[in-house]
């Protein structure tokens, strides 16, 4: 018997079989042979979300869970956050490999080009209310962008997904400054293509009648924090994109999927939930009592948990440093302590431990983007800013992957049996 293989008995037949093992996975098609009777539709497994099913191969980010290991390409998180730019992880996401330093400056030139958007698009967020919620903005533009760019429907050309990745890329801190512009009542500031695209974006959301002081230690970390989360494989968001992709819609109308997912607060959402959170709690001393809620039932401590990580998160850990740098230069947040006091006190509770709850990636950051003057409904737009490399490079994959084909997944039907229509005056 071949030793790469999975021996299934049916104790409902008595029967047999073997089946392939690859890559520690069996395909769950090869279930399908497994029946009771030959007009069976054959086995299927069941999966509510996704818990224990690789629903594609990948070559862009690899997790550990329990080790807390984070790689992009190969390549260590701690590593690419310390010394790389965010374009430069953009390139390696998307293209693969590092850009040499001419390609980099060919990749930024490109990126820089493509910044300015069709000024009909200022008028469309004018339509939102003024207190429109960013990321409701944020999603409604980035799909409207598929009707200014109908070529981007040509998917199957790779020159013309560049392009689309490359415009994207390009307009998101235009869009999302423009959306934070609106919340604010203030005029939108264009995109000035003499300053890099950290920079661009910051004075295109703070620079009040072209005067904005830029502070360079603030700039990085918030350059940092979008390294941190341009990937992390196959989340809610990313399988949104591939999912919504996977009919071969344009990239825009994938993408905004993929952002519509992220605003949701088990999500990226969370980062804007865990101030609410601090908020609520209000001072240190009220954090036993709020801890005994939650395990009580009485909800959930926000920034905590991952459905992957069951140990530190390791961009958290990155994210306390850079809070170090930003509080010295804005000074302390005073929630931070109440923070502080939750983590401690979570990390030797049982309940928390037993069930391997660690601090996330939204859990500090949240702190950081409301230190540098980021409001808290904002919070997710930087996510979704960073995030933006990682659903590219994974919609790329997705389309270039043979063994994929449109996204549908099958059911377990609980519902009637067939009955008749009964009409309106009889029931
Ligand atoms: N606070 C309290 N208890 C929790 C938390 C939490 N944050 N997270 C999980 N638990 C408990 C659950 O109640 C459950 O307990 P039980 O076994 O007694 O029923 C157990 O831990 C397992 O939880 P699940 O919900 O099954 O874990 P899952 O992997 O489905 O959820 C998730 C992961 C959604 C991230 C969850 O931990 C959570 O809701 N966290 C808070 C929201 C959050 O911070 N989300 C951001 C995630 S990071 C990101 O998306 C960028």
């Amino acid at each position: 018997m071949a030793k790469d293989t999975l021996t299934i008995t049916d104790n409902r037949t008595g029967q047999s079989y073997d089946v392939p093992i690859a890559d520690d996975t069996i395909r769950a098609v090869d279930l399908r042979q497994i029946k009771v009777a030959e007009d069976d539709f054959g086995l299927m497994t069941y999966d509510p979300a996704f818990m224990n099913t690789a629903a594609c191969r990948s070559a862009i980010t690899y997790i550990d869970g329990d080790k807390g290991i984070l790689r992009y390409r190969g390549y260590p998180i701690e590593q690419l956050a310390e010394q790389a730019s965010f374009l430069e992880v953009a390139y390696l996401l998307c293209v693969g490999e590092l850009p040499t330093r001419e390609q980099l400056e060919s990749w930024k030139e490109t990126i820089t080009y493509h910044t300015y958007v069709h000024t009909n698009i200022t008028k469309f967020l004018e339509g939102f209310r003024y207190d429109a919620h960013p990321m409701g903005m944020l999603l409604g533009v980035v799909g409207a962008l598929s009707t200014f760019y109908p070529d981007a429907k040509d998917i199957h050309d790779p020159a013309n997904r560049y392009l689309q990745r490359v415009r994207l890329l390009a307009k998101m801190p235009t869009i999302a400054a423009f959306a934070f512009r609106h919340s604010r009542g203030l005029p939108f500031v264009f995109p000035d293509n003499d300053l890099d695209y950290i920079g661009n974006f910051v004075n295109m959301t703070f620079s009040i009648g072209g005067r904005h002081k830029p502070n360079k230690v603030l700039q990085r970390a918030l350059e940092i924090l979008l390294i941190l989360h341009a990937d992390h494989e196959q989340n809610c968001s990313t399988s949104a994109v591939r999912a919504v992709g996977s009919s071969h819609v344009d990239p825009f109308s994938a993408i905004s999927a993929g952002i519509a997912a992220l605003y949701g607060p088990l999500h990226g959402g969370a980062n804007e939930a865990v101030l609410a959170m601090l908020d609520e709690i209000g001072d240190k001393k009220n954090v036993p009592r709020f801890i005994d809620e939650v395990k009580g039932g009485g909800g959930r401590l926000m920034g905590f948990g991952h459905r992957v990580y069951k140990s530190y998160d390791p961009r958290a850990k990155l994210i306390k440093k850079v809070a170090d740098d930003v509080f010295e230069q804005t000074g302390l947040n005073p929630k931070l302590e109440i923070a502080l006091e939750l983590e401690r006190i979570a990390l030797e509770d049982e309940y928390f431990v037993k069930r391997k709850l660690y601090p996330n990636v939204d859990f500090y950051s949240g702190l950081i983007y409301q230190a540098m003057g980021y409001p808290t409904e904002y919070f997710t737009v930087l996510f979704a800013l960073g995030r933006m490399p990682g659903w590219l490079a994974q919609w790329e994959e997705m389309l270039l992957d043979k063994d994929q084909k449109i996204a549908r997944p099958r059911q377990v039907y609980t519902g009637s049996e067939e009955r008749p229509y009964v009409p309106l005056e009889r029931r």
